[in-house]
């Protein structure tokens, strides 16, 4: 569009302008075309291809490409002394522009590595990364570190578990975004101060002139945590990663922090994804949620529809393990039976089987892939799916053997448990989502 209006208004720009080379080519036969006669069709002709090049093929990329992020295979391994570490071990997703994807799963499942894998900051000497992460169309994973520089905060940006640690302890909050502002924007001096106070503001911090002077250790947790969501901001990125953004935070001021990632998102038209150990802060905040066990994808799903028809034992487990507001006092907390795998030796099969009410033999034996549910855009890797015929003969089969009776024993299943304390927990957490 610039180049076919310079090209009407008869203006004639040099590369050192700033004008691209292509642009300036045109330009120069478009000067030429004026002393001679013959050039002219030729000339609107690369004026046209130009302007379809550069107007058109976006747009229909984006419409061939209409996911923003589409993940593919991809692994991430540590090698340690004592072998290595599959932390990601074979994650394919694809994120559609304007959508929130919940990742959850307990800690040690691979959330962390997989959003910093995707944005390429995984930067430890031992950590080797493959697969494919496709961003807009185009392959992240053979960028440049300096190309990533440009990528990070224009394009995806990211909060991170703990802003005390993000955050520069000794410059003041101001600076620290003021710095942000001029290396990516390009703005300085007062500026960049008025763009900082603008973001401040934007995420709710009082008198953001004052706070401004601040060093971080002045704020409290949750106004730290909206600087750091300030500062991820700045550049209007297309694609945020909220990683844990409410750890180590009261309930008050994660409700809080929470609704003001919703809200920035809806206003800025932001793709976003939430990672979390805790499925009742996804309930509500996502359109999809993928849950994560040992590094990979065990079941994912558009949120409603996982919380109506949840395939996975490990996302039952999960959502038995919210804590019930309705419940009777000293109620014991239904907690996941075991420990998550090591990384470095998993168990054979299924890698859930250990802690698995629903185990059989096959469990033990064959790993089951992400399998498409019949239904709504769902899928999960488990040979008994909950709910299904078969997870109904195989509780009951263990429990006659006494494996689920064991489990309950020792506190860790509740041995009778009613499919009803489900539906319950899915009821209230869509609730809460109403609510927002
Ligand atoms: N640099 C590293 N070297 C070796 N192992 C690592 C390294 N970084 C992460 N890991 C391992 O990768 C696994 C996944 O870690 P990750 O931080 O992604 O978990 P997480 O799901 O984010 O947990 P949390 O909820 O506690 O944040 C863990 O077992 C962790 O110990
Ligand atoms: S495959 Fe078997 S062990 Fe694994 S989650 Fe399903 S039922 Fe449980
Ligand atoms: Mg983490």
């Amino acid at each position: 569009m610039v180049v076919t209006a310079t090209w009407f208004s008869g203006l004639t720009p040099t590369p050192s302008d700033g004008t691209p080379p292509e642009a300036a080519n045109l330009m120069h036969t478009a000067q030429a075309a004026r002393t001679e006669p013959g050039c002219y069709d030729r000339c609107c002709n690369i004026a046209t291809e130009l302007t379809f090049v550069t107007l058109c093929v976006p747009i229909l990329a984006t419409m061939y490409e209409p996911d923003l992020l589409v993940v593919n295979d991809l692994r991430t391994y540590f090698d340690v002394d004592a072998g290595v570490v599959k932390a990601v071990d074979g994650v394919s997703l694809s994120l559609p522009r304007g959508r929130t994807l919940g990742i959850v799963g307990e800690s040690g499942s691979g959330k962390t590595v997989l959003s910093r894998s995707i944005m390429r900051l995984n930067t430890s000497a031992n950590a080797t990364t493959t697969g494919s992460v496709r961003y807009q169309g185009e392959e992240l994973l053979d960028k440049s570190p300096a190309e990533m520089r440009d990528i990070w905060g224009e394009e995806i940006a990211m909060v991170f578990q703990n802003p005390m640690t993000s955050l520069n302890p000794v410059v003041r909050i101001g600076r620290q975004l003021t710095e942000h502002v001029e290396h990516h924007l390009g703005v300085s001096g007062r500026e960049a101060k008025e763009q900082a106070i603008r973001l401040l503001r934007s995420v709710r911090i009082p008198e953001p002139d004052r706070r401004f002077n601040n060093y971080p250790h002045e704020l409290s947790g949750g106004m730290r945590q909206r600087v750091c969501i300030a500062i991820a901001l700045a550049c209007s990125p297309k694609l945020l990663f909220a990683d844990e953004p409410t750890t180590a935070l009261d309930v008050t001021v994660q409700h809080q922090i929470l609704n003001l990632l919703a809200h920035q998102q809806r206003d800025r038209n932001m793709t976003m994804v939430l990672v979390t150990h805790d499925l009742g802060v996804v309930a509500g905040r996502t359109d999809d949620i993928a849950v994560m066990y040992a590094g990979r994808i065990v079941e994912k799903a558009p949120t409603q529809v996982l919380f109506q028809s949840l395939r996975h034992p490990y996302t039952e487990a999960l959502l038995r393990a919210i804590p019930k507001v309705d419940q009777p006092k000293h109620t014991r907390l239904s907690a996941i039976v075991g420990r998550p795998p090591d990384l470095i030796n998993p168990p054979t099969g299924c890698k859930f089987s250990p802690r698995c009410p629903y185990v059989q033999p096959r469990c033990l034996e064959e790993e089951p892939p992400l399998m498409p549910a019949p239904t709504g855009n769902h899928s999960f890797a488990c040979w008994y799916p909950v709910g299904s015929s078969e997870a109904k003969h195989a509780w009951e089969e263990n429990l006659a053997y006494g494996v689920t009776q064991t489990l309950a024993a020792a506190g860790e299943i509740e041995a009778t448990e009613e499919t009803d304390d489900l539906e319950t927990t899915a009821a209230v957490l869509a609730l809460e989502t109403a609510d927002d």
